[in-house]
């Protein structure tokens, strides 16, 4: 067991003691300090679970989900603990404060937490340049926004603009077009608006390719909380759009799960343990529906390593965590790639 794995289960009652967010600031700075004293020790050491997907070499299958590491300022750190893939953001053009506070709740009867933070984050450019910096193996996506004040109807520009800044540092991009804390986001899958916009999006990344002489994929990052019509028309536009890549999902609106707790009624959207489910549906549904080659990223409600092995058995290429490691902490890293090792996946 590595030091990181011994500390976090002490520091865990002290963290939740704190108010949320200021307990991930915290997690996050010791996080940066630990790994600069060179404290940080892989909890995996798995050769045999590299794989390659969408033509990027992935040390593992296993990666942070967006929004954990929003300004893309502890990406080796990550990397340090174990992860194969790290996703940074949601950032947008300019930076912006997000959401008043609070705006992140624990759930712990449930392993769950609730968000509305609202895409607080340093802006795209800053983020380039600490990506510019960094030295892990893992790899690492730029998931991309909007500004909260851009209208939809000029959201496509706020995308552009992030696909170019990000282009030269990014592994992949990811195309947020599902979180549930900026008014009207959602709106842009609906089948025309993501037409548009994922149409525009390839017509550039097709002309930065020839610029930077490199391919660097596009994927989508879509929401649970979208019915049969709206999975299908999705699956068609990313098919003939030839979309890179699928990550399901973002979190929920849905309450159900989580009906008759004293927090129920926050705003914002649900994740951890009460996701597993939907997510691992929409996942399965976007299997089926979606070329073959075009890969998905399944994420929701993982909370142990059985529940990777299963988005991998629903057609998942990759998996990633986010409220799982909250409560878990990197004990989760390992049983996850242990399970996943053990079941050859
Ligand atoms: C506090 C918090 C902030 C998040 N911020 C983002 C974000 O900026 N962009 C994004 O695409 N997803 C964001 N997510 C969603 C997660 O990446 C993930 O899709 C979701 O939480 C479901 O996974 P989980 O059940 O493992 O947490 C956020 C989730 C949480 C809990």
């Amino acid at each position: 067991m590595t030091l990181i794995e011994k500390f976090y289960p002490v520091m865990k009652p002290w963290l939740f003691r704190l108010d949320a967010e200021k307990a991930h600031t915290l997690t996050v700075k010791m996080m940066v300090m630990a790994h600069r004293l060179g404290m940080l020790q892989s909890v995996v050491d798995t050769p045999q679970q590299a794989r390659t997907v969408m033509g990027l070499s992935f040390p593992n299958p296993l990666g942070l989900g967006a929004g954990m590491d929003k300004s893309a300022s502890a990406v080796d750190a990550w990397g340090a603990v174990g992860f194969g893939c790290v996703e940074v953001g949601t950032l947008t053009p300019r930076p912006q404060p997000g959401n008043p506070k609070p705006r992140l709740f624990r759930l712990p009867e449930h392993q769950a937490l609730i968000n509305r933070m609202g895409f607080n984050n340093p802006g795209i450019h800053s983020a380039v340049a600490k990506l510019k910096k960094r030295k892990t193996k893992a790899v690492v996506g730029v998931n991309i926004g909007k500004n909260f004040d851009t209208p939809n109807e000029k959201a496509v520009d706020d995308y552009l603009h992030c696909l170019k800044a990000a282009y030269p540092v990014a592994d992949y991009v990811a195309v947020n077009i599902s979180s549930p804390n900026t008014k009207g986001l959602r709106d842009l899958q609906a089948e025309d608006s993501v037409r548009q916009l994922i149409s525009a999006l390839k017509t550039e990344q097709a002309s930065l390719k020839k610029e930077h002489g490199k391919t660097v994929p596009l994927l989508v990052k879509i929401a649970p909380d979208l019915n049969d019509m709206q999975i299908e028309a999705l699956a068609r536009v990313f098919n003939e759009q030839n979309i890179d890549g699928v990550i399901a999902t973002n979190t929920t609106i849905d309450r159900a799960a989580v009906a008759g707790h004293a927090l129920e009624k926050e705003a914002g959207g649900l994740s951890g343990a009460p996701v597993l489910e939907r997510s691992n549906l929409v996942l399965q549904a976007f299997r089926m529906l979606l070329k073959e080659q075009v890969p998905l990223i399944g994420i929701g409600g993982i909370t142990q390593g059985a529940h990777a092995a299963e988005k991998m058995k629903l057609g998942a290429a990759l998996v990633q965590v986010y409220s799982g490691l909250v409560y878990r902490g990197p004990a989760l890293v390992r049983e996850v790639l242990a399970t996943l090792a053990a079941r050859s996946v």
